[in-house]
């Protein structure tokens, strides 16, 4: 089998827990090359593995560059390893030994992937995202997960199919994490605070109102929808090398539209960077 059967393959084993991106109806997989609904709608497997389940085209400022360097960043710099160790003892705590995890707006896949790798018990991740750029990446690197361009605001998942939605450092869309979790599932949703990335921010920024994040009406909205089980904080300095932070300042939104050799001073040598991240976590509102 090459790659786009074995991940057709892995589909349909999950396919009763996917839904047509245009009509809702169940989805099935065909001659290991399509996802395909009741009513015809089809959407091919692309020779990578991942399904692109969009019904039109999405430009974004995403680019493969971009993710490639999130994924060297993610994956070398040990930058957000207390997050992702923080996550599993969250999902840990669920105590559920069959688990269907989603990852939306997962971008290259390397925060699920890093997280699944020590989550115990069966599970499956699907992982999600508007950008083909980084789903693409994500389905080269990790076929043991689901990966489908698609709207987190239109998930091709079905009510009530997930154990546990992800939602990292991307924009949310409540009303379908609430139609996707099961009863008695969890969102876990990671949110920048006001130290994240502070000394990169003051090399760009310096005395702009840009300086500093403030996550308040993230959080009150998040409130708003989910009953919230637990606030935790991931703070510390890590020291980066020169490697690291130069795909730090290529990888983050933070740094478009500075000039090129604008952060040479920042790159020139290895410095302590600030990771501040809260990580929200919220129960389904759907009474168990
Ligand atoms: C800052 S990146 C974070 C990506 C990944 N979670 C990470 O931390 O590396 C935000 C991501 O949200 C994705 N995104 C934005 N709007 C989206 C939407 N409507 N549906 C799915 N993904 C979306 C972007 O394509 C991008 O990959
Ligand atoms: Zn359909």
């Amino acid at each position: 089998m090459n790659k786009k059967e074995r991940s057709a393959a892995l589909v349909s084993e999950y396919a009763a827990l996917i839904r047509c991106p245009v009509c809702g109806g169940d989805m099935h997989v065909d001659s290991l090359a399509s996802l395909t609904c009741s009513t015809n709608h089809a959407f091919d497997f692309a020779k990578q593995g991942y399904v692109n389940m969009l019904n039109k085209p999405v430009t974004t400022q995403y680019d493969q560059a971009l993710f490639k360097n999130r994924r060297d960043f993610i994956l070398e710099s040990g930058f957000y390893e207390k997050m992702h160790e923080a996550v599993v003892d969250i999902m840990h705590r669920l105590d559920t030994d069959d688990m269907t995890v989603l990852d939306a707006g997962s971008g290259e896949g390397s925060h699920m992937e890093r997280i699944l790798a020590k989550v115990e018990g069966k599970h499956i991740g699907f992982g999600i995202d508007i950008a083909k750029e980084g789903i693409l990446i994500a389905a080269k690197n990790y076929p043991d997960s689901i990966w489908f361009v698609g709207d987190l605001a239109n998930l091709p998942l079905k009510d009530g199919s997930c154990d546990v939605i992800l939602n990292i450092l991307s924009p949310a869309n409540y009303s379908e994490f609430n139609r996707a979790i099961k009863p008695g599932g969890i969102v876990i949703k990671v949110v920048p605070q006001s130290g994240y990335l502070g000394e990169l921010r003051e090399a760009l920024y310096r005395d702009t109102d840009k300086a500093e994040y403030d996550n308040a009406g993230t959080v009150s909205l998040f409130e708003e929808n989910f009953e919230v089980l637990e606030r935790v904080q991931v703070k510390e300095k890590v020291m980066l090398d020169r490697t690291s932070l130069a795909n730090l300042i290529h990888m983050s939104p933070l740094a478009w539209n500075h000039e090129a050799g604008e952060l040479d001073d920042f790159i020139s040598e290895e410095r302590p960077v600030t990771i501040d991240l809260e990580i929200l976590v919220g129960r389904s509102v759907i009474s168990v």
